[in-house]
């Protein structure tokens, strides 16, 4: 099995991203025709994963410059779109930081008119699609360097291609290390509430061939304490200055233990996935989600009427944690802060 899950692409006239909320079972495509479906799609995790969720925010852009209707003032419109699509997630700074750029190509296109605003979203959408296909490239040669004959590698939640435009980061980095010819096996983290270790990276598992196990959240620690694993990589939502970085809720207790165990610990994300104006992690906002998400399982409620739910979509690694952040650059070692080419 081969076959590449595209997360999303552009038609011509729309976005069509695809469920990943109905995977692995079903492969269905939600078409985007306007920027509050972008929005939507976001919003409600029908797609995911920071690199994703910016390049589709880029593409609800180039949508809403097409939407204003004659009677609508279209700066302020865009305005509202550039509002709307930054409010669908908080945490992963790869929206926000593609729906600015967005937002600042059409305020120095507007005088040109609507006609030019779109072609220019549009222009920019292609752009960042491409850059982060080249970038996942660079971010999974890097990445597989640091993996070697025997290795049993950790990982947490989705980081290939379904959370990117293509390839993945941290699972790039495996995938390219055993296309490589390197023989290694990875352990996949179910990844409650949303389940994108069990739903998601099982199956780009299975795709791409590479030997696996899949394990509950709550195993990392025996399979670290018996060493049937000997690294872990994740991927990461928003990397503050000091090297601090956000990630999948389950991200923070895996460093701890790995750094317990005396195991190497990396992050793989491309340079959007920076945010240097703030200095650390715990300035980063955490995305709390609804407290069904939890309660629930696969839409069969599982804890007792009445029970209630604590849901943080993340959490914060700091940096004293981290042996490595891969990026397209290369890798950054410690001490981070010094944000020069590796
Ligand atoms: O809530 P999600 O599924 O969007 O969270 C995704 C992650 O935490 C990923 O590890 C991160 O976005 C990097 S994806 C290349």
């Amino acid at each position: 099995m081969s076959q590449e899950l595209r997360s999303l692409f552009w038609t011509g006239s729309s976005l069509r991203v695809l469920d990943q909320l109905r995977l692995p079972f079903s492969i269905e495509y939600i078409e985007c025709t306007s920027y509050r479906d972008v929005h939507d799609v976001i919003r409600n995790m029908n797609t995911r994963g920071a690199p994703a969720i910016g390049v589709a925010a880029a593409y609800g852009m180039a949508l809403a410059a097409r939407e204003a209707e004659p009677s609508q003032n279209p700066r302020q419109f865009m305005l509202d779109a550039t509002a709307t699509l930054k409010s669908a997630r908080p945490t992963a700074v790869n929206l926000g930081w593609s729906v600015d750029r967005a937002s600042a190509i059409a305020e120095r296109t507007a005088d040109r008119g609507p006609a030019v605003v779109s072609v220019e979203l549009l222009k920019n959408a292609d752009e960042l699609a491409a850059d982060d296909e080249q970038h996942n490239l660079s971010i999974s040669r890097f990445g597989a360097e640091l993996f070697d004959n025997g290795d049993a590698i950790l990982t947490i939640c989705n980081t290939g291609a379904l959370a990117t435009y293509r390839y993945g980061t941290a699972f790039g980095a495996i995938n390219e290390a055993f296309r490589q010819g390197k023989r290694i096996e990875v352990y996949a983290l179910e990844t409650r509430p949303y389940l994108q270790g069990a739903r998601l990276t099982a199956l780009e598992l299975v795709h791409a061939g590479i030997p696996f196990r899949l394990i509950t959240d709550g195993m990392a620690g025996i399979c670290m304490a018996r060493r049937m694993v000997n690294k872990v990589i994740v991927g990461a939502d928003r990397i503050a200055a000091n090297g601090d970085f956000a990630n999948k809720i389950g991200t923070y207790q895996l460093a701890v233990l790995a750094q317990y165990h005396h195991l190497p610990f990396y992050a793989a994300a491309p340079l959007s996935s920076f945010d240097l104006q703030i200095e650390s992690g715990q300035q980063i906002p955490v995305e709390e989600r609804d407290e069904e998400e939890v309660l629930s399982m696969a839409g069969h409620r599982i804890a007792a009427e009445g029970a209630h739910a604590f849901n943080p979509s993340f959490d914060v690694t700091p940096h004293e944690l981290v042996s490595g952040i891969v990026t397209e650059l290369g890798v950054f070692r410690p001490p981070f802060g010094h944000w020069e080419r590796p």
